[in-house]
């Protein structure tokens, strides 16, 4: 009975984030239709909340992200607001999930919100995977095993775009990752307190 207030509360906030995200164009309209059903039917699993999603797609559009690669998938709902990035700035997301099910969940909601053709969902361990990527990295999010965080990183850091971005979630959860971001000389990291919390990371040279 306690935890009803919270998330009446929460349900707000993901309301009012999600309808200040209304969109201008059909393309956007349909992505945030598909971001709110998810919610509104429970279709996310341990998903951002809608205010760190916007924190997601502002950078990529701002910094016309062509190529954006996301560790941990889920159901697709981060990877939704990049989308709405990617169809402003042409460019794709390819994001690694370990979890079949959900990657299948994710391809519908994806599919659902004309946004697959921009995405490719690689299926396995993105430890072993993210060698697949190919060409040069403008944006990555890491979303997955916090233990991995600076795993990823270092097999990331190679491919990232000089002026290019890691962002990585759950700020309170990774000090070792936090420790690795802010101890390197190439690389410029802020906080984003918002939401469960981003460490944002610039590739410096
Ligand atoms: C926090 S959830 C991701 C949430 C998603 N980014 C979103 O906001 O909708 C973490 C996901 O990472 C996946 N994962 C965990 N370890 C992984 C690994 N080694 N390789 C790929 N995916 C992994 C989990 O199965 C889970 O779906």
């Amino acid at each position: 009975m306690k935890l009803t207030k919270p998330i009446v509360f929460l349900s707000l906030i993901t309301a009012a984030a999600l309808a200040q995200s209304s969109g201008s164009t059909s393309g956007e309209e349909k992505i945030l239709s598909v971001l709110r059903r998810m919610v509104d039917t429970h279709q996310t699993y341990l998903s951002v909340p809608a205010e760190d999603g916007k924190a997601l797609r502002l950078p990529a559009e701002a910094i016309g992200a062509k190529n954006v690669v996301e560790i941990g998938t889920s159901t697709g709902y981060s990877g939704l607001w990049f989308c709405l990035a990617l169809q402003r700035t042409g460019g794709h997301l390819t994001t690694f999930e370990i979890d079949h099910q959900r990657a299948a969940r994710a391809r519908q909601h994806f599919k659902d919100a004309n946004a697959d053709g921009v995405v490719t969902i690689i299926e396995g361990d993105a430890h072993e995977q993210v060698s697949k990527i190919k060409g040069q990295v403008d944006l990555a999010f890491i979303d997955a095993d916090k233990e991995g965080y600076v795993d990823y990183l270092n097999k990331l850091l190679p491919k990232l775009r000089p002026g290019g971005l890691i962002l990585a979630h759950n700020l309170e959860m990774v000090p070792d990752y936090v420790k690795a971001v802010t101890t390197n000389s190439s690389l410029e990291t802020i906080f984003y307190r918002e939401g469960a919390g981003l460490v944002v990371t610039l590739k410096k040279h």
